[in-house]
């Protein structure tokens, strides 16, 4: 079996044209366009290539894009003055303060202090209780990207084995309540988990949200399991490389043979979750229009 590649990239793009003509209805009824705030501190390089393009895709989506730059040493004061500013602001549907922040500031507090109906992202705890017990908030938007590409592949989830490997508040754990939400079989696999081979080969759907370049390995998956690997993960250079290669957290070579479908690395989730994010905040803009 040579399994289907499933090209989280075109449906990424396809997703953000139907944002952009949506957004377009909103801003011809709402006489605004619909605005997304992005908070980044500190230069760490990969979060400000992250945010760049989260300003390039929501000025492509016709929405606004509102970026503030702060530097590496603000105060927790400062930001939290700078949430609240956003959070009564008319022209602010979205709030998204880009994670990792250095260490001096805590990471829970800034996310309690965004408007949960602002919040994106999802990773309020009040989003995060919605989720849990099915009302109507924001999801976070890699699992959410991971379920369009599962339900756009397979349809009714019903009565599947799904594993997700990784319990981050970010991906692991909303992924699996959105899975159980789906009627599949859940079951959440860690660090600490025992034989993950066995309990990975009875899945009919495998969710790898590790952070461990190729850990998942081909002959764990069941034949014809569907496979969304999150994980970005850079290789050491090989000879005559200059970076080393992008991987994910499964071996995708191998288990090309073995599965029935799998998304890349790149090309596969990554650009699902700028996607998603934009549909949460037009989303917002309804809301908060409303
Ligand atoms: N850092 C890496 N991914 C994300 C994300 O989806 N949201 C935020 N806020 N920070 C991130």
């Amino acid at each position: 079996m040579t399994a289907e590649r499933i090209d989280g990239k075109a449906f990424a793009a396809l997703l953000r044209e139907r944002v952009g003509a949506l957004a377009g209805q909103f801003e011809q009824k709402a006489g605004r366009k619909a605005g997304l705030a992005v908070v980044l501190v500190g230069e760490d390089p990969a979060s400000q290539v992250y945010v760049r393009s989260k300003h390039k895709a929501t000025v492509a989506a016709g929405m606004e894009s509102f970026e503030h730059r702060l530097p590496v040493d603000t105060s927790e004061a400062d930001l939290l003055a700078l949430v609240e500013q956003l959070n009564a602001d008319d022209a602010v549907d979205g709030i998204l303060v880009q994670l990792p922040l250095p260490d001096h500031l805590d990471e829970q507090s800034v996310i309690a202090s965004i408007s949960p109906d602002k919040d994106v992202d999802g990773f309020h705890v009040t989003n995060a209780g919605r989720l849990a017990v099915g009302q109507n908030g924001f999801v976070p938007c890699t699992p959410l990207g991971c379920m369009m590409l599962l339900t756009d592949r397979l349809g009714d989830l019903s009565g599947l084995e799904a594993v997700v490997i990784g319990r981050s508040n970010i991906v692991g754990k909303p992924m699996a309540q959105l899975l159980l939400d789906a009627n599949a079989t859940v079951t959440i696999a860690h660090s600490r988990t025992k034989d993950l081979p066995s309990v990975v080969k009875r899945a009919d759907i495998v969710v790898a949200a590790v952070g461990r370049a190729e850990m998942v390995k081909a002959e764990w998956l069941k034949e014809g399991a569907t496979v969304i690997d999150v994980g970005i993960n850079r290789l050491p250079p090989a000879e005559g490389e200059e970076k080393g290669r992008l991987v994910g957290d499964v071996d995708y070579a191998g288990a090309e043979g073995i599965a029935a479908a799998i998304t890349p690395v790149p090309g596969g989730v990554g650009p699902m979750t700028i996607a998603v994010l934009l549909r949460n905040t037009l989303v917002a803009a309804h809301r908060n229009a409303g």
